[in-house]
């Protein structure tokens, strides 16, 4: 038995953020349906297309093991069909631009009233305030919840990342306040609103800037290499390059290779218990008892040096051959590996986080599959849908519609352009 296995989601979600969260509800059991619009359906199936007239790579890596339902829901019957579904599902999960839902006529005093125990999750740019109506992409949220102000170097511009933080990260928070919301109905029976900000989904992420940012007001962040540097810090946290933040020095250092490799660097922490595995690889056994080297105290203000000296050292061999001699000695390190290296990681493909996947169109292709595993309910990823694949199965098996009402259906246009549907 899957971990969510009779739990059936109404998915209306598109894009990036809300498509995470109903994918890893649908890995973990959920019978997903996802509605999409007539002919278009989803609008990442047709963006960043590698192959003419298949789903995208964008599209089918974020809409696994769902199932796919077409219906307009301005259309009145089209609505209908929306209301049959919302007392089907347990829960409903839309990201959609602020006010929407309740545009298209189903406001959570609407959706209450059809089904009370449905629980109701959503996904906006931001929360209450000044924001709360824009319209937000990944790298708004990136900019607005302190990610790209603490991201980059110093004396360059701010970053955005490219880890999806603002659109896969606010769909994990998302999905963890379902599951909550799920396992508080089984003892209260009813459903409630679950809304996660992609402002404050990012901020969460970047919670040890805002440590540092009151940090600061007490002195210098002796960890940030521009204090070794003597560069005097301003009144907010300062992008501090590859530092580390947790008071264990560590920077991206080069190794041999670096000249023609754009990857071959490795991350390096000079954790204070292993200093003295540190001094014996680099060569450098003097700096166990110098003063100026012995402490981490000591040698918060010449991270430079230290940095350099390891380096020389690091640049003598490649990145992964400096990962096994550190990694024998506990010291803390993690080669740069690029997205060519990882899909070719046989560790990952093992434990499934790295999958082949099969597709009718589009042939097969690799995906990420769950990073989260549970031993009581492993995930086997399949392919995502095509454009309303299951509309007629949903219908007649999960809204119990008969032959007569499908056909009135899609003769409403509720389900696309009635002519189509007649000659398929
Ligand atoms: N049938 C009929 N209409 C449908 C429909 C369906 N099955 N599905 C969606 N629509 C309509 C919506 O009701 C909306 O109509 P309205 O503007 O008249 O109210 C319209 O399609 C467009 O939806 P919208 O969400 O505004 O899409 P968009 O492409 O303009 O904006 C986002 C995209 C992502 C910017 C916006 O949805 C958003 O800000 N979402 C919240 C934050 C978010 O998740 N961002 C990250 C995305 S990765």
């Amino acid at each position: 038995m899957k971990a969510l296995e009779g739990v059936r989601i109404l998915d209306f979600t598109h894009v990036q953020s809300g498509p995470t969260c109903t994918q890893l509800l649908a890995w973990f059991g959920a019978d997903v349906i996802k509605v999409e619009r007539p002919g278009v359906g989803d609008i990442t199936r047709g963006q960043l297309r590698d192959i003419p007239d298949a789903d995208s790579l964008y599209f089918t890596m974020l809409n696994h093991n769902k199932r796919s339902i077409t219906l307009n829901t301005k259309n009145e019957s089209g609505k209908k069909v929306l209301e049959e579904l919302i007392r089907k599902c347990d829960v409903m999960v839309e990201n959609f631009a602020p006010g929407a839902l309740d545009r298209m006529g189903f406001t959570w005093e609407r959706i209450q009233e059809i089904n009370p125990a449905m629980i109701v999750a959503s996904i906006k740019g931001f929360g209450p305030g000044p924001y709360q109506d824009c319209k937000v992409y990944e790298n708004v949220a990136q900019c607005t919840g302190g990610a790209a102000s603490t991201t980059g170097f110093r004396d360059g511009l701010p970053l955005v990342t490219g880890a999806q933080i603002g659109d896969s990260g606010t769909g994990l928070h998302l999905c963890l306040g379902i599951v909550t919301a799920l396992y508080q109905r089984t003892r209260t029976g009813e459903g409630q609103k679950v809304s996660a900000a992609m402002q404050d989904g990012v901020l969460n992420l970047c919670r040890v800037k805002l440590r540092d940012q009151q940090r600061l007001e007490h002195g210098p962040l002796k960890e940030y290499s521009q204090f070794g540097e003597g560069v005097e810090f301003g009144d907010s946290v300062p992008r501090a390059g590859n530092d580390s933040g947790g008071g264990q020095p560590g920077r991206i250092l080069k190794c041999k290779g670096w000249e023609n490799d754009p990857n071959a660097y490795i991350y390096f922490i000079t954790q204070a218990p292993v200093w003295e595995a540190i001094c014996d690889v680099i060569g450098a056994p003097e700096w166990k008892t110098d003063p100026d080297y012995a402490t981490p105290n000591a040698r918060l203000p010449r991270l430079n040096q230290v940095f350099g000296r390891i380096e020389d050292w690091t640049q003598t061999r490649d990145k992964f051959e400096v990962m096994e001699i550190l990694n024998a000695r506990d010291i803390p390190c993690g080669p740069i590996l690029s997205m060519k290296e990882l899909a070719a990681d046989a560790s990952l493909r093992a434990t499934g986080t790295i999958v082949e996947v099969d597709h009718p169109t589009r042939g097969s292709y690799l995906s990420v599959g769950n990073p989260i595993k549970l031993s009581g309910s492993p995930t086997e990823v399949t392919r995502s849908p095509l454009l309303g694949e299951h509309t007629d199965v949903i219908l007649r098996e999960v809204l119990q519609f008969d032959e007569s009402m499908v056909k009135e259906l899609q003769q409403s246009g509720a389900l696309g352009d009635p002519a189509k549907l007649a000659a398929e």
